[in-house]
């Protein structure tokens, strides 16, 4: 790996980040979970690691903030890994909706009645109950055990304040888990399944810990730096997919054409990413824009991704 390309990154680094940092102004932090309000909505930082663990950071990458839609293409792949593609993807389907994330409205017009796919609040919320465990504690322990093994950081826990504010406040997701249950897609209670859906959402990170993640997936599911195999080749291929082809929810063509690498965000204002063989990336900038993406997170990217040449397509 050119340790040359990161002496340029981190060259190039200040001037982008200055300069993006002022697209916050155009975007809104996430109020819709009361907690996440408090965000500090001029924040952006990014980080950087390779494949023999050198890094590259900026701006706030510091700033803790909570996986929420990123925790879903881990769930899906310990959801993978637990029970098969048959299981699941009897459960959810493959496809983008062009619908919000947070969208029901396809779940009673197309037959059968599972959802399109694993990175929208639906499919996601059926992943979590495919979660292997004899109780809810134990899948939401299995579950925070993969990421802080995914992350390298045992650390890793709950943001407490943003699960409980999540939980009180999340109307439109039960009555989506309700229908799904009415359907036969959840397995179990469903305030157990979503308990599950709401903590693994509620995992406080850093971009570090994301970079982190995104490398094990950059890799085919092996850890560069320590040698270990931590997912199957096959379930990292399916998770990429999804990636490409949802992980940004409607803006995710926008993104592949502009971008054009495997990511997915989170309504915190944090996005997974990776240059597939070569590094890890987490973003934070908890402003987003309209389709629910962090807005100088998305701008950072792309002035990167055009400048390194790193897009896939
Ligand atoms: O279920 C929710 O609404 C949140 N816990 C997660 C949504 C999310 O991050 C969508 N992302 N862009």
């Amino acid at each position: 790996m050119s340790a040359a390309e990161l002496d340029r990154i981190e060259a190039l680094l200040p001037n982008w980040l200055e300069e993006k940092r002022r697209k916050c102004q155009y975007g809104k932090v996430a109020s819709y979970i009361p907690e996440l309000s408090k965000s500090p909505a001029e924040a952006l930082g990014i980080h950087i690691t390779d494949a023999q663990g050198r890094s590259v950071a900026g701006g706030d990458s510091r700033l803790p903030f909570t996986l929420q839609s990123i925790s879903k293409v881990f769930t899906l792949i310990l959801a993978l890994m637990d029970n098969g593609e048959e299981v699941v993807f009897d459960k959810v389907g493959m496809e983008p909706t062009g619908d919000n994330f947070n969208s029901m409205l396809k779940l009673e017009l197309v037959q059968p009645g599972i959802p399109f796919n694993p990175l929208i609040n639906a499919g996601a919320i059926a992943i979590s109950s495919l979660i292997a465990g004899s109780s809810t504690t134990e899948k939401s322990a299995r579950v925070l055990d993969f990421l802080r093994l995914l992350a390298g950081n045992p650390s890793l826990h709950y943001d407490m304040d943003i699960y409980r504010s999540e939980s009180d406040t999340a109307n439109l997701n039960r009555s989506m888990a309700y229908f799904l249950k009415d359907n036969g897609v959840l397995k179990g209670r469903v305030e157990d399944v979503l308990d599950v859906y709401f903590r693994h959402c509620s995992v406080q990170v850093t971009c570090a810990d994301l970079a982190q993640m995104a490398l094990v997936l950059a890799h085919d599911g092996n850890n560069p730096i320590t040698g270990e195999s931590l997912i199957p080749r096959r379930y990292v291929q399916i998770a990429k997919t999804f990636m490409v082809t949802c992980g940004m929810y409607n803006a995710s063509g926008e993104f592949a054409i502009q971008v054009g690498l495997p990511a997915k965000s989170g309504v915190s204002g944090g996005i997974l990413t990776m240059v597939p063989g070569k590094y890890g990336i987490g973003v934070v900038g908890p402003a987003l824009g309209r389709k629910g993406n962090s807005i100088a997170g998305v701008a950072l990217l792309e002035a990167l991704s055009q400048e390194l040449d790193w897009s896939l397509f």
